[in-house]
């Protein structure tokens, strides 16, 4: 599987016909993508895509079309989906502002209360009985430990799992709101199936388990996304299909839950569709260390110093024996560093492709800082 959506002569003519810093999307992978992961899912499990992974406009209507549901989490990503997909979008995120709330409402839009402030004042908001789905954070069996989700310690995400006992009898009190879903998102870039299903499983035993104990009616158990992808070619994609043979083993296992599972993949399903296209402005020595200074850098790819993590790069059209290259941008800062990887011997005007650049890239970028040129996205349809 290439971490490239693009071949080295189509990335060069790209760079050529609208400049550089630029994103580009390829529709032909970002459609493989998400129709591979569909086929690999049993029927009871709804794909929402969650838009905040890149919320291009191309990207969410070709997702839309091929019957895609969204996960958004503002009132921006809301209105962007609207006459896309009515009837099937979410809504999550930790701070609702009431008026994000009043639109979900007005919309029809699913949403995923963070905890009992969500649920009374939807309940004010609402004229008639209203279907939410309840986050919670649970106390184990969270994939995830560092940057995203934040483990099982204190989170701003959802109810803990231990408050529901005083939570629920209250939401089943209240005059509109009914609590018909549970949402649990606790696993952030992960390509082991095994460990994404143990998490799941985890979900639905805490499915039954309200079930038994509060007489909850659950139509919808949303897993949330986590859905990982290799960001170097040493690692493993996701097995989809051991993922969709999973969740078809734990829905008959939990014979007792007749709902629809959902899943909110963000950056599996657009992470692959783009790359990131920069070229070498200059390249100097220091002290030993060869750094190659580039149009672009945490500006416009701000994962490296989130995570850090770098995204995979090659030199377009350029091969031959290879050095270790600190990767710079342009900022005034040393913070501005796309990673230090082995590439061919750089010139200025060397145009660099960053893979996998589709998810988490533009629009999670700082592209107003120091007032450089913002990067044009490219759709090729
Ligand atoms: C509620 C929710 N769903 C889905 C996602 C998508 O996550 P990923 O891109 O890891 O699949 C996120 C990411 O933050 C999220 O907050």
């Amino acid at each position: 599987m290439s971490l490239f959506a693009f071949g080295d002569d189509d990335l060069a003519g790209l760079a050529a016909r609208h400049g550089t810093p630029a994103f580009v999307y390829s529709a032909a992978v970002a459609r493989a993508g998400l129709q591979r992961l569909r086929a690999a899912l049993p029927d009871r499990v709804r794909l929402a895509y969650a838009v905040k992974a890149n919320p291009h406009p191309e990207l969410l209507r070709l997702f839309a079309d091929l019957g895609a549901s969204f996960d958004c989490a503002s009132e921006g990503e809301l209105r962007r989906v609207a006459d896309l997909a009515p009837g099937r979008v979410f809504f999550a995120g930790p701070g609702k502002r009431t008026a994000e709330l009043a639109l979900a409402l007005e919309q029809g839009v699913r949403v995923q209360a963070e905890g009992w402030e969500d649920l009374e004042r939807l309940d004010a908001l609402a004229r008639a009985p209203v279907a939410v789905n309840l986050r919670v954070h649970p106390a184990a069996g969270v994939a995830e430990s560092n940057r995203i989700i934040g483990g099982v310690g204190p989170s701003a995400f959802g109810v803990d799992e231990e408050a529901l006992p005083e939570v629920l009898p209250r939401a089943a009190a209240l005059a509109h709101v009914r609590v018909r879903g549970l949402h649990v998102f606790a696993a952030s870039n992960e390509r082991d199936a095994a460990k994404l299903l143990a998490t799941h499983r985890m979900v639905l035993d805490l499915g039954r388990r309200l079930t038994q104990e509060h007489g909850l009616t659950l139509e919808q158990i949303d897993l949330g996304g986590g859905l990982g992808v290799p960001y170097a070619p040493d690692e493993a994609p996701l097995d989809a299909g051991a993922l969709g043979r999973g969740l078809g083993d734990l829905l008959r296992e939990h014979a007792w839950f007749q709902g629809e599972l959902i899943l909110e993949p963000g950056r599996f399903l657009a992470a692959p569709c783009g790359v990131y296209l920069a070229r070498v402005v200059r390249t100097k020595e220091s002290r030993g260390a060869r750094f190659a200074i580039l149009e672009g850098g945490v500006n416009h790819l701000l994962r490296p110093l989130l995570t850090g993590q770098a995204f995979p790069v090659r030199a377009v059209g350029r091969d031959g024996s290879t050095a270790s290259t600190t990767l710079a941008g342009p900022l005034c800062t040393s913070l501005d560093r796309l990673g230090t990887v082995d590439l061919p011997d750089l010139r200025p005007g060397d145009l660099l492709a960053f893979g996998t650049a589709g998810a988490y890239g533009f629009t999670e970028g700082m592209t107003h800082f120091l007032s450089h040129p913002v990067p044009p996205e490219v759709w090729v349809a």
